[in-house]
């Protein structure tokens, strides 16, 4: 079977213009909230990543009419006859979780078979169910599918143990037509859950508070269609801005919330990165000297987890020991053994990740062992002296759009080869 790989002359310096595109994150979630219409839904600006082509596929086979446009996906969900998902897809991303929500809102009644997405943790979902539970639905998980069900859902007060975003997403989407008052307590405050939250409004949902950890929804009766545009990719973003600073480049990126980079901006500054910020761009320069920084990834506003895998690829050659300590997934310090293969001198006890910057890396043929890692490892290729070939590019091709064109605008020396 042949695969492709990703082959990356290091050293180059990262300069010019590129723009951001949708958010996988924010599609993911605001893709199946068009399920609790019958009504059409059109949204715009997506990302063209393998996995929207799956939740596509997903909506084809329960029933819906899916036309993709260049960035715009319509959805005519009126002809929706199953309730039910075939594991061959739905096992291939995390977002499939989201049709147990959105179908148990539209017809009191999912089957899903359980998401996949990357081997970053146990990625458990006791407080989705715990959420359905309480709206009054019955919840049966077997070894490989979860199915939820009830013949009314009732508002109520849910208190999550951790503000995950997974499970605010699917109480949101089957609170949202719910009898009565939901109110989320320590709900995710994530810029895709206000994206969520802004499309079931537009789509006549009365939703109050998201962006704060608690989240007040008035359930009504119908939700109508709409056409939406969902927000930047902030990962996107975040993974540009860290390879402009790792081949002490000079970039602008456009189409970016500067706001909803925050957490990643300090740390850059932190350690004697430039960046300016405009209305929806941002310029990252870097002198190419660096110092080294300490990270705690937490919920949003914190720092984002998804964003510390190519952060630990910059922090190799940084000045100084550096930490990265992963407070949500305990299963993300992977990439930091392909980064050693590559001269780093990095190691991981528990959740804590050790960076003792080294002068340089050097090329090597290396493994993407999921999707942040893939990035992680795009970023260390590109500050490797040499060449170095990146095997499991699908991981990459999840979440990144085009990844090699976007870089190779910016002056990166890379080719997709197959083999
Ligand atoms: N958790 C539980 N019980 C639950 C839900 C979560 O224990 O019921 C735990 C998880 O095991 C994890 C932590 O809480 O340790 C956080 O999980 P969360 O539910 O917030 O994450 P998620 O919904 O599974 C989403 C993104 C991830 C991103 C995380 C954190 C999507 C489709 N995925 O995952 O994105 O890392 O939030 O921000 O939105 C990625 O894009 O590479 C990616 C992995």
């Amino acid at each position: 079977m042949s695969s492709e790989r990703l082959v990356i002359r290091g050293g180059k310096r990262l300069v010019g213009e590129v723009s951001i595109c949708g958010g996988k994150n924010a599609a993911l979630a605001v893709i199946p909230a068009a399920l609790l219409t019958n009504d059409v839904c059109t949204i715009e600006n997506l990302p063209d990543i393998d996995d929207i082509d799956v939740l596509s596929q997903m909506l084809a086979y329960i029933g819906a009419k899916v036309t993709i446009t260049g960035r715009s996906m319509t959805i005519d969900p009126s002809g929706v006859d199953k309730s039910e998902v075939p594991a061959d897809l739905a096992s291939r991303i995390r977002g499939s979780s989201y049709f147990l929500g959105a179908l148990l809102g539209r017809c009191g009644h999912s089957y899903v078979p359980l998401p996949g997405g990357c081997n970053i943790g146990q990625r458990k979902m006791d407080q989705h169910f715990k959420g359905f539970n309480q709206l009054g639905a019955v919840v049966k998980e077997y070894e490989d599918a979860v199915e939820v069900e009830s013949d009314m859902l009732v508002g109520t007060e849910i208190y999550l143990d951790m503000p995950s975003v997974g499970a605010t997403v699917n109480i949101l989407l089957a609170a949202v037509t719910a009898k009565g008052d939901t109110i989320i307590s320590n709900a995710g405050k994530e810029p895709h859950i206000v994206d969520l939250a802004n499309m079931l409004n537009a789509m006549g949902a009365r939703i109050r508070g998201a962006g704060t950890n608690v989240i007040r929804i008035k359930g009504v009766e119908k939700l109508h269609g709409c056409t939406y545009m969902i927000i930047p990719d902030q990962i996107e973003t975040g993974t540009l801005m860290i390879a402009a600073a790792a081949t002490g480049g000079d970039i602008t990126i456009h189409g970016a919330i500067p706001v909803h980079m925050e957490a990643l901006t300090a740390k850059l500054f932190e350690m004697g990165v430039r960046v300016y910020e405009g209305d929806d761009m941002i310029r990252v320069v870097s002198g190419g000297y660096h110092r080294a920084v300490n990270i705690e990834t937490l919920p949003y506003p914190g720092f984002p987890t998804d964003l510390q895998q190519p952060m630990a690829a910059l922090l190799t050659c940084a000045h100084g020991t550096s930490t990265i300590n992963e407070t949500i997934f305990e299963n993300r310090h992977q990439h930091i053994a392909q980064l050693v293969r590559m001269g780093a001198d990095a190691d991981v006890n528990g959740r804590i990740a050790t960076i003792r910057g080294v002068e340089k890396l050097h090329g090597a043929q290396i493994v993407a062992t999921d999707l942040r890692a893939g990035a992680a490892m795009i970023v260390a290729a590109l500050m490797a002296d040499g060449i170095s070939e990146i095997e499991n590019v699908h991981y990459i091709d999840r979440g990144y759009e085009h990844i090699e064109d976007k870089l190779r605008s910016l002056g990166a020396q890379i080719e997709r080869i197959i083999v």
